[in-house]
């Protein structure tokens, strides 16, 4: 396979992402410690440090275990791995129900970790809290379509924008997010017609997950698209390599190394 060099080169800012919108689009991946963090340094434009990584971190069956301790801590260790891509916090299930709460928590978002942007679920009734943080100070990303805080509330995950009423609803979301201040937002598990609908409604970036190609930008869960999360694979997701499988087999070559005291050998022994 051959790969042109994608390297980005310079700290990419809010304003370098607002003026990619119809020029070039934007890579956003998700990451949740300083190792990972550091691989994808350079080789994209967002860091999402996702509320996904209560599943596939902690091994919890959906997002909303989260806490902003924990978003907190992760964001720290990707912050410590990667200088040049944004770098968004996911703010939990919980943490923005009211303005005040939401304030306060991304404040601490702000404070403690050097994320430049936060995260919020939510269309029209959720402007109020995106305008409340934007005119604090705080960049905020919004997200719409299927949305996995929603999950219980909303009786599982489904696809959106499936009928023109449905697709006006969204529209009106990312209209509403747009004038409260967000900078981009994320469009989630919504046919593609409908995500490029709203991508061309709307004059700030969209970023798709499950959402078709129209989008301004794509985003995946790194442990996805690397095959490394095993419990399920949703349709959106192309898998890049099988992470897993690598691992497994050289973790038995290692098991196999140390039962024949292969491993260590000369090379490694003082
Ligand atoms: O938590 C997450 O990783 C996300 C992405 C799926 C957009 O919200």
């Amino acid at each position: 396979m051959s790969i042109h060099n994608q390297n980005v080169a310079k700290k990419v800012t809010l304003t370098t992402i607002r003026k990619m919108k119809g020029r070039e689009p934007i890579t956003m991946v998700t990451a949740y410690d300083a190792l990972f963090a550091k691989l994808f340094d350079g080789h994209v434009d967002m860091i999402l440090v996702g509320d996904s990584l209560n599943m596939s971190f902690l091994g919890k069956e959906d997002t909303l275990s989260a806490t902003m301790d924990q978003m907190i801590y992760h964001t720290q260790a990707v912050c410590n791995g990667a200088s040049l891509p944004l770098i968004v916090l996911d703010m939990p299930f919980g943490s923005y129900t009211n303005e005040v709460d939401a304030v306060k928590n991304a404040t601490r978002a702000y404070q403690e970790t050097n994320a430049q942007a936060v995260k919020i679920e939510g269309g029209k009734e959720r402007a109020n809290i995106v305008k409340a943080l934007t005119q604090n100070s705080i960049a905020v990303l919004g997200h719409i379509g299927l949305m996995p805080q929603f999950l219980r509330s909303d009786g599982g995950y489904k696809v959106r924008g499936k009928n023109q009423a449905d697709i006006d609803t969204l529209i009106e979301d990312a209209k509403a997010l747009e004038l409260a201040g967000a900078f981009a937002i994320v469009i989630e598990g919504v046919k593609s017609e409908a995500a490029k609908a709203i991508t061309q409604a709307v004059s700030i970036p969209t970023i798709g997950i499950g959402a078709g190609v129209d989008t301004d930008g794509q985003v995946l869960v790194w442990s996805d698209m690397f095959g490394f999360f095993e419990a399920f694979k949703p349709k959106f997701v192309k898998q890049y390599c099988e992470g897993a499988k690598i691992i497994r087999e050289n973790l038995e070559h290692y098991t196999h190394e140390v039962k024949n005291r292969q491993f260590p050998s000369e090379e490694q022994t003082y």
